[in-house]
């Protein structure tokens, strides 16, 4: 598909959610594997499925809602984003991004996501979550490749604020008002959907990486290319310290522990967005 395409595909749906939904969405949620608490506490909701947006990705990952659902969240207008599209499923990294372009051309100002990670960092617990500081991107594409769209954002954006400084020191002192478990660190994004062997995780370490998982990183780009605000979160569902021996692991592991995870970073985020301005 050709860039003029694929901006007209965005532009027709988010032209359909501008008729349909009564407020400027300030704020979008993109909810990570196991992280779905959040919509219960939505209020006002309208819920549009991906395969009624014309020109939205078809979601095909089992397990995965695919589903929009815009809501005011503590006096906020907000879109949940329920069902992410990965890079291992087989979409380009322009699909990936499909939505942001959409949360953009809505007049979304922030976005928010969220994903399960492995550990590298020792010090970090299974079941609880990270606010992500910075990344590095090592899935060996990017959203931006290909022809620029000017009228989105510039041909070489600047990476050296991914995540906005304000809202993660915000994130910090919310959960330590709530009483809350947060870590802080820098997320590295691999291609998937193979986890990684021993010695990549030890390189990983080296890097300078504090946990490790297959999204989130295209988001941020296309967002920040967008002139958007980030504000990330990782909720750490596995050990990944080869010092103290691997045990195998599999995709269930990392849904429960992710599912364990998701209450606190629902209660953080909902206290988050609140509080901010
Ligand atoms: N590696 C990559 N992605 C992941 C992991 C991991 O160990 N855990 C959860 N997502």
């Amino acid at each position: 598909m050709g860039i003029e395409e694929y901006v007209k595909r965005v532009e027709s749906a988010s032209d359909f959610l501008k008729a349909k939904i009564p407020a400027r969405p300030e704020i979008a949620i993109v909810l990570g594997s196991g992280l779905g608490g959040l919509a219960e506490v939505l209020e006002g909701t309208l819920t549009v499925p991906y395969s009624e947006i014309p020109g939205f990705p078809i979601s095909t990952a089992p397990g995965h809602k695919g589903e929009l659902v815009f809501g005011e969240l503590n006096g906020k207008h907000v879109i949940l984003m329920s069902g992410r599209f990965h890079y291992y499923e087989g979409y380009s990294m322009r699909e990936v991004v499909f939505p942001i372009r959409v949360f953009q051309l809505l007049g979304v100002e922030m976005l928010v996501l969220t994903n399960a990670a492995g550990g590298l960092n020792p010090d970090f617990e299974v079941g609880k979550p990270m606010v992500i500081t910075d990344h590095i991107n090592f899935m060996g594409d990017n959203p931006l490749i290909g022809p620029n769209v000017d009228a989105w954002g510039p041909r070489f954006p600047d990476m050296s604020e991914p995540y906005d400084v304000a809202l993660y020191e915000l994130a910090v002192e919310v959960a330590h008002d709530l009483g809350l478990p947060l870590y802080k660190g820098v997320y590295v994004a691999v291609s998937g959907p193979s986890f990684e062997t021993a010695a990549e995780y030890r390189m990983f370490r080296l890097l300078g990486a504090d946990a490790v998982g297959m999204s989130t990183v295209p988001e941020v780009i296309a967002a920040k290319h967008g002139g958007m605000k980030v504000l990330g979160f990782s909720v750490i569902t596995d050990r990944c310290v080869p010092e103290e021996g691997l045990k195998p692991l599999t995709a269930e592991e990392v849904l429960e522990a992710a599912e364990r995870g998701g209450r606190t970073l629902s209660e953080l985020i909902s206290e988050i967005v609140r509080r901010m301005s």
